[in-house]
């Protein structure tokens, strides 16, 4: 039997899932999102290309591999619609390579409203929402109301999409938020048949088989660990559970059938979206970070926050993930810096800890730091050709954290990515 390999984001999101799905992409036979929705933007960049995907796997581009958006992810058909429409030009046969479970729950039009319409109401103490209807989604699935992508092939299937938005209107009445549905609609109900015409299927027992028939499935993970539901920095967080076991929730697999867990992570880091960051860089540091990563959401085009690598948080994202292999990306965007620090621990009341608190932010505490020399510009191809001192900081960062780097990233294409020599997935 094979196994299922997750991968995954271990900060706040925007560590470079997409262009890593891509590049391993070739070893598998199926790659799953399982999470998540079109809060997500996954960029891939080849042959002169940058494609940023929201909804659609990452797999997308390789020939012969299934593509699954399974049960545990929000699904805007428009968002749905407008990416289908983008991939035309590349001759890829959608139809083929890309299926939806039918029990992933639909986002509609007034989803999106209600998001705006919240965020618009919690003036100061606002999520940073990317207002694409995700926690409105979430809520309505948990509260048992939702709209599934199965029901489109129901005949009543109209009027429960009327049942749904006449609830949301009311919800809306008490707020003082003006919005016209009108267009959306029409591009929603467009956006249906180009559901339709796709295969909407139990994805659980699709996914289930490639097991028993020794097939690689890859699990591809959106945001980060620290934006997980029950363990990220509450109530800054997303409505999903971004750690590993939201992968077996997410598809239908049982513990059992996890393999290898790919752990993603920046070699600094980044937050976009409100919400507390302990090792964020305010001023013209963090400017400078910003520019040098180029760090501007890939859905939202908002400037990221920026800071140092936090190794408590990063600690414990392993922890929860049960992270097998690490992979870090960006190292090139600190290389010519004077001084890299990393942060490894928390001074709190005359003690040294390297746990989280429940809250991050108002926490009286002092961040602790290692400060590293910026290794200098490479195009090493191999790891044994890495530049001394950026081999210095990742045994620093293997040794704290207690995984192996097994991937170096040193730029966004996908020839700039660097494998240890034992590096199989
Ligand atoms: P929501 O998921 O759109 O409700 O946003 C909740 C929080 O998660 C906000 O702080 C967003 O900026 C953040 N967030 C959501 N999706 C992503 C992502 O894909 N990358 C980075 N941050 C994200």
């Amino acid at each position: 039997m094979a196994q299922v390999d997750i991968l995954l984001g271990l900060q706040w999101g925007d560590e470079g899932k997409g262009k890593i799905v891509d590049f391993l992409a070739p070893k598998y036979d199926v790659v799953a999102r399982f999470q998540g929705g079109p809060n997500a933007g996954h960029t891939l960049e080849f042959d002169g290309h940058k494609h940023v995907l929201h909804q659609i796997p990452s797999g997308i581009f390789h020939e012969g591999i299934l593509n699954v958006i399974g049960n545990g992810v929000v699904l805007d058909p428009k968002v749905f619609q407008e990416e289908i429409e983008k991939l035309k030009p590349f001759n890829l046969d959608l139809k083929k390579h890309l299926v939806l479970s039918n029990k992933a729950q639909m986002i509609v039009p007034t989803h999106r409203i209600l998001d705006q319409a919240y965020e618009q109401a919690k003036g100061d103490k606002k999520i940073g929402s990317t207002l694409r209807g995700i926690g409105p989604t979430y809520q309505d699935k948990v509260a048992r109301r939702g709209l599934r992508i199965g029901d489109v092939d129901e005949p009543d299937f109209d009027k429960r999409y009327e049942e749904i938005k006449n609830y949301h209107l009311r919800i809306l009445e008490h707020y003082d938020f003006e919005f016209d549905i009108t267009k959306d609609e029409e591009i929603f109900f467009n956006a249906i048949e180009t559901i339709r015409s796709f295969d909407i299927l139990s994805t659980e027992y699709l996914i289930n088989q490639a097991i028993t028939d020794n097939k690689a499935v890859l699990a591809e993970g959106a945001q980060g660990s620290m934006l997980d539901i029950d363990f990220g920095s509450y109530p800054f967080v997303t409505s999903s559970n971004t750690i590993s076991a939201g992968a077996c929730n997410g598809l239908g697999v049982a513990p059992r059938w996890i393999g290898e867990v790919f752990g993603i992570f920046k070699a600094y880091c980044t937050r976009v979206g409100s919400g507390p960051f302990p090792t964020e860089l305010q001023g013209e540091d963090g400017e400078e970070l910003r520019k040098k990563g180029n760090e501007f959401g890939a859905t939202t085009g908002r400037p990221r926050r920026c800071g140092w690598l936090d190794l408590p948080a990063l600690k414990y994202s392993c922890m929860l993930n049960g992270v097998t292999k690490l992979f870090m990306m960006k190292a090139d965007v600190l290389a010519d810096l004077d001084e890299v620090k990393v942060c490894y621990g928390y001074e709190m009341e005359g003690k040294t800890t390297d746990e989280l608190p429940l809250y991050l932010e108002g926490t009286d505490w002092e961040l602790m730091f290692k400060a590293f020399k910026g290794w200098g510009a490479t195009k090493a191809n191999s790891f044994d050709a890495l530049p001394s001192l950026l081999l210095e900081y990742i045994a620093y960062i293997e040794e704290q954290v207690k995984a192996p780097i097994e991937i170096v990233s040193l730029g966004p294409n996908r020839v700039e990515t660097v494998l240890k020599e034992a590096f199989t997935a």
